[in-house]
């Protein structure tokens, strides 16, 4: 099974599905692209030996189509099986989406449904949430909506920054998204619920 894998930043998701891809795991990272031709993720793709490329999403000024006409390229040569999108952070058309139905997972830094959307651990905080934490879904066409496949629970303490959330949240994100993916790809369609 081939696993495309789209950043936008530092990949430390990108790393941590990377890194789980070994041994008798049937899947196997065939591409990193990303929508910034300077994300931190991509020389520690290369670093790894898998195959990088980048669309830079400016040129193309909110043309949506167009970029994702252009993204769909090096996507496509890879020809995945799956396409996970780990910390990529612009939204996808429906049209794009509905191309890779089902094949494409996202994780979201909140307990979805709640928090859809930016800024999920301040808002999480302001709502005096006691828990917060993360979610791997598959990708339709509605943002941050799709069936859940695993989840992955924090508390949330009372002097907590957004910062400090985030990076309570992060590393359960490492375990949570390789876990998913694993499942997946031995056929299991348990969800995933940690701890
Ligand atoms: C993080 O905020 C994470 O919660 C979200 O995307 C951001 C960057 O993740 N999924 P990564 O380090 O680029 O994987």
């Amino acid at each position: 099974m081939k696993v495309a894998i789209l950043i936008s930043g530092s990949g430390s998701n990108m790393v941590a599905l990377a890194q789980s891809m070994t041994g008798d795991h049937p899947a196997r990272p065939c591409l990193v692209l990303s929508n910034d031709p300077d994300a931190g993720g991509l020389a520690k793709a290369r670093a790894m030996g898998i195959p990088t490329a980048a669309v830079d999403h400016r040129p193309f000024k909110g043309d949506r189509a167009a970029f994702e006409a252009a993204l769909l390229e090096p996507l496509q040569a890879a020809q995945p099986d799956l396409v996970a999108l780990a910390g990529f952070m612009r939204v996808l058309t429906a049209d794009f989406v509905r191309g890779l139905e089902g094949r494409m997972l996202n994780i979201h830094p909140s307990l979805l449904p709640k928090y859809k959307g930016l800024n999920t651990h301040a808002r999480a905080i302001a709502a005096g949430d006691t828990e917060a934490g993360c979610t791997v879904h598959k990708v339709t066409a509605a943002l941050d909506d799709g069936p859940i496949l695993g989840q992955a629970r924090v508390p949330v303490l009372p002097d907590d920054t957004p910062e400090q959330l985030a990076a309570r949240v992060l590393p359960m994100e490492h375990q949570l998204y390789p876990l998913v993916l694993r499942r997946l790809a031995m056929g299991d369609r348990r969800p995933v619920s940690l701890p």
